[in-house]
């Protein structure tokens, strides 16, 4: 086999998006389009991967300089698809072989059709093998107008007559290039056309005329060569991917009670046997156990959930880990590190930041734990507060084994409340509390006999 090197082209400013954010970084199933096809394009295992950029150039190098590997090429103006194929020629000079030119707004592509293009290039060593499909609504398309069987031309819906218009074979805007020869005839592309652009489909009446072998492929699968300009277009294919999605949790055993309105990520998993209500949404890298039950408007992201856990209504959990046959909510809010031990429950109104509940352990109504260490078996009363925040830092609340903390306590970190101790209601701890001893503070209470009366009389 040729060598293989791979161009993604994604310097256009996606003008029809209206957006301030480049186009393909805009979400598509949870995920920036272009990481869609910078996945699908490592799985082919190329010599080299060249992601050609230009509009918002260095927020896009930035979305992406967490992949090795990558060069970028920075297309400076954008003067159309050949243009931006040129501008990868330094970085491709000492390259031979084949070139698969993939376009960053188009992510539902598969590795399968990519291998299907490129052994009908390499099996009929084309110089261009254009990717076409034959779709219902070829509006905004590039079409394949074809002398006989052969190709003879790639028209622009914008340049296309009336009659060229009702052609329903399109250009994907996927082609294989042999690298031989490519970059001399990209330089005599003209920019004749509506856009006064340099159109890389030109290639072909170009090669055509210069008697190269000009190829296409028919794709099976339409879905996957949707190109996406419009933000009806990216919530559409959004839906694509997301179906996918729920189509393979809800074979591996997952009960989702309403596909249409569960939006899991592609790397989430899920085990058997777990329940997802309607309205949920589980992103980035979150993991989910088996026979958990997850109930409507829950929110998880880049958490770890065991098995049999529950989160009741209406949670917000963020960046937190839930050991098996806990529970939580309604709604409640975890974030920044925070472990709910195995058979811990934590309630309604409850937010829990950078702080570990041990096994056993409740905090079952409006408290807000921060920054604390909670052992085992302890119970948090109604409305306690670790003041773990003094205007300056934070500070490490640390609740032993067994320690019971009374409703309405303040916690003033850094303070430990020993194993076993009591925490009187309504306490403001500033000292800590030693093992087995009981915390009250404020004054002795006393009652005023009478004086509900005598305040009448007096009014
Ligand atoms: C392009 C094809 C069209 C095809 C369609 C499939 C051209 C002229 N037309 O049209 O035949 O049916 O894709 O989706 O190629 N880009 C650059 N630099 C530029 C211009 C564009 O990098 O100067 C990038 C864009 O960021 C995008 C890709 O090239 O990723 C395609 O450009 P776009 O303007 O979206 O082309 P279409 O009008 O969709
Ligand atoms: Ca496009």
């Amino acid at each position: 086999m040729a060598d293989l090197h791979l161009v993604i082209l994604a310097a256009g400013k996606g003008t029809r998006m209206k957006s301030a954010l480049p186009k393909v970084l805009h979400r598509v199933g949870g995920v920036p389009m272009i990481e869609h096809v910078i996945a699908t394009a490592k799985r082919l295992q190329p010599r080299s991967i060249t992601v050609v950029i230009g509009h918002h150039a260095d927020a896009l190098e930035a979305a992406l300089s967490k992949h090795q590997g990558l060069t970028f090429v920075v297309q400076e103006p954008q003067l159309g698809t050949a243009h931006a194929l040129l501008t990868t020629e330094s970085a491709l000079r000492h390259a031979s072989g084949t070139m698969i030119m993939l376009s960053g707004d188009v992510p539902l592509l598969t590795v399968n059709t990519l291998q299907a293009l490129l052994s009908r290039h390499e099996s009929t060593g084309a110089a261009v093998t254009v990717l076409t499909a034959v779709v219902n609504d070829p509006t905004g398309y590039g079409r394949i107008v074809r002398a006989g069987q052969k190709i003879a031309r790639i028209v622009e819906h914008r340049d296309a007559t009336e009659e060229e218009r009702r052609i329903q074979e399109v250009n994907s805007g996927i082609y294989a290039f042999a690298v031989e020869g490519l970059f001399d005839a990209l330089k005599d592309i003209a920019a004749e056309n509506a856009q006064r652009e340099y159109y890389l489909p030109d290639v072909v009446a170009l090669y055509r005329s210069r008697g190269r072998t000009v190829e296409t492929l028919i794709a099976n699968h339409v879905d996957e060569l949707r190109g996406i300009n419009s933000r009806v277009e990216l919530a559409a294919t959004s839906r694509i991917v997301r179906d996918r999605k729920n189509a393979d949790l809800m074979a591996s055993g997952v009960t989702l009670d309403d596909p249409q309105t569960t939006y899991i990520d592609p790397d989430v998993s899920i085990g058997a046997d777990t329940i997802i209500h309607p309205g949920v949404s589980l992103e980035g890298r979150t993991t989910i156990g088996a026979g958990c039950e997850i109930h409507s408007g829950v929110r998880i992201v880049d958490s770890r959930i065991g098995d049999r856990v529950v989160v009741h209504n209406h949670c917000v959990i963020n960046d937190s880990s839930l050991e098996s046959d806990s529970a939580v909510g309604p709604f409640a809010h975890l974030r920044g590190g925070a472990v709910v031990g195995e058979h811990a429950r934590v309630g309604n109104f409850v937010e829990l930041k950078k702080t570990a509940l041990g096994a056993g352990s409740k905090a079952m109504h409006l408290a807000y734990l921060g920054d604390a260490q909670i052992g085992a078996k302890v119970n948090v009363g109604a409305g306690t507060i670790t003041c773990n925040y003094d205007g300056v830092n934070k500070n490490q609340t640390t609740i032993e084994d067994g320690a019971f903390i009374g409703s309405d306590s303040q916690l003033v970190a850094p303070v430990t409340i020993g194993k076993g101790a009591y925490v009187g209601s309504g306490t403001t701890v500033r000292e800590d509390v030693p093992p087995g001893a009981l915390a009250v503070s404020g004054g002795k209470q006393r009652n005023l006999e009478g004086w509900v009366d005598k305040k009448r009389k007096r009014s």
